[in-house]
């Protein structure tokens, strides 16, 4: 069957390099495995380098592609991280809401991204293992105050029950800005580059 012009199916599909960051642990590569394949591990392996995924997103006017860099999170990875937010149109900062330190990590994450990343770049903040309310030790109004002091988009999420996934990413497509250029190729990383199969369950 023939397109219509200006129907869905022929919209641009615009591409946008997104980058997660935050301690490890915090379930970064869980909710990427939720986003993309609907699944959650509760033995999620730790990252080695960095994962890439990819998955589109529909809105109603705009198709949205995802070329999402799954960061590891261990100390001994934190050199490797510019070479992966350099270039990226959004950055997902992740923080476990029982684990205070990662409360900490994830505001030096926004304030390294705010210093060294890409002058536009849509940053969420994202409480992650909201599933575990009975162990929470960060609230909601004490990130939610710092998201908007910092003028960032704030969620909690639970890559386990997989609520509030799929939105985030959502709010996100949303606000990138959709008559931006494109994302130079050459700015993605070539080292440590690893297939999804490899590292993401
Ligand atoms: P690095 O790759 O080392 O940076 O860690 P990460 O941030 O990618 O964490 P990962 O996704 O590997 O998750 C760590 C652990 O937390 C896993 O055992 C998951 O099962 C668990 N986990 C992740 N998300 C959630 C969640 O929403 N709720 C609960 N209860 N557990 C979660
Ligand atoms: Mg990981």
């Amino acid at each position: 069957m023939a397109n219509h012009p200006g129907s869905a199916a022929n919209a641009r599909v615009h591409h946008f390099k997104l980058v997660l960051l935050g301690d490890t642990a915090v379930g970064k590569s869980c909710l990427v495995v939720r986003f993309v394949r609907d699944e959650f591990f509760e033995f999620q392996e730790p990252t080695i380098g960095a994962a890439f995924l990819t998955q589109t997103v529909q809105l109603d006017d705009a198709t949205v592609k995802f070329e999402i860099w799954d960061t590891a999170g261990q100390e001994r990875y934190r050199s490797l991280a510019p070479m992966y937010y350099r270039g990226a149109s959004a950055a997902i900062v992740v923080y476990d809401i029982t684990n205070p330190d990662s409360f900490t990590g994830a505001k030096s994450w926004v304030k390294e991204l705010q210093r060294r990343g890409d002058p536009n770049v849509v940053i969420a903040l994202a409480g992650n293992k909201a599933d575990l309310e009975t162990r929470r030790a960060v609230e909601f109004e004490e990130a939610n105050a710092y998201a908007q002091e910092n003028g960032i988009l704030h969620l909690e999420t639970s890559a386990k029950n997989a609520n509030n996934v799929k939105s985030l990413f959502i709010e996100i497509a949303k606000t990138l800005p959709k008559n931006a250029p494109q994302p130079e190729k050459e700015a993605f990383p070539i080292l440590q580059q690893q297939q999804e199969t490899r590292n993401c369950c």
